[in-house]
């Protein structure tokens, strides 16, 4: 089944966890896939594992993701994958933190976030189709006791800008949507879920992939847990 066929689909941060998940299944289901990351040479090394391109940039920096989806054409699916800060980290009570480190998190996922939906906005609304996928975590919606404080509340500001953008794009033929990734495959921090393994990259990739679909033209707005079944 090629579900995606005809559709352009960027995935930041897809040069390494999860965004190659997203990016394989999207590819197979048809989609020409833009692989973006901040290094170019895992963006290029997961364009050719799926056919698809390698487009480097951060996505914290406007003027570079302007700049970039110029240079990409026309954009019909994003998916906000970046958001695991590439220096680090840190885990740590908010009381505890340093407001120097603040940004490393809200920069990533929430700015970049904004950047790369905003940009992508314009061409969408203007074609009249659209699909805005962001990846965020339980964390983003639910209180944990995991010193993840910052993290969690930019993963849910990146949830709220969803919720809200949904509305205002849905007579455009656009959605968004936002997922709620548990305890992945490559975090060493082991969960234990009712479907008793470690979520997947491809995991994420399938919820993707059917957000990303004509089909599923009526879901916007929503938070989607792909989290093996984690109560929240
Ligand atoms: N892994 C988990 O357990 C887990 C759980 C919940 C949510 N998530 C979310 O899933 C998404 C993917 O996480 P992951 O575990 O695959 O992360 P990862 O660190 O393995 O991969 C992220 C990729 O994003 C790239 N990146 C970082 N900053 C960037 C920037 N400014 N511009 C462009 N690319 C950038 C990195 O170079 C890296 O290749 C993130 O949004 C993360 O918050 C992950």
């Amino acid at each position: 089944m090629s579900r995606l066929e005809g559709r352009t689909a960027l995935v930041t941060g897809g040069g390494q966890g999860m965004g190659v998940g997203i990016a394989e299944v999207l590819a197979e289901q048809g989609a020409d896939v833009i692989v973006n990351d901040l290094f170019p040479e895992r963006a290029a090394a997961v364009a050719s594992e799926v056919g698809g391109r390698p487009l480097a940039f951060d996505v914290t920096d406007l003027a570079a993701v302007q700049k970039a989806f110029a240079e990409a054409g026309t954009v019909d699916i994003l998916v906000n994958n970046a958001g695991i800060p590439a220096n680090g980290f840190p885990q740590v009570d908010f009381k505890d933190s340093d407001p120097d480190l603040w940004s490393r998190f809200v920069d990533l996922n929430l700015y970049g976030v904004m950047n790369c939906t905003h940009t992508a906005l314009q061409g969408m609304c203007e074609r009249g189709w659209g699909r805005v996928i962001t990846i965020s975590s339980e964390a983003g919606r639910v209180g944990l006791p995991i010193r993840v404080s910052l993290y969690g509340a930019a993963k849910a500001g990146a949830i709220g800008l969803m919720k809200h953008v949904a509305h205002e794009v849905g007579k455009d033929g656009v959605t968004c949507n936002a997922l709620a990734l548990g305890s992945m495959d490559n975090n060493p921090a082991r969960s234990t879920f009712p479907v008793p393994r470690q979520g997947r990259p491809r995991d994420v990739g399938e919820m993707c992939a059917f957000l990303a679909s004509d089909g599923a033209e009526w879901v916007t707005g929503q938070v989607i847990g792909v989290n093996g079944g984690a109560v929240t």
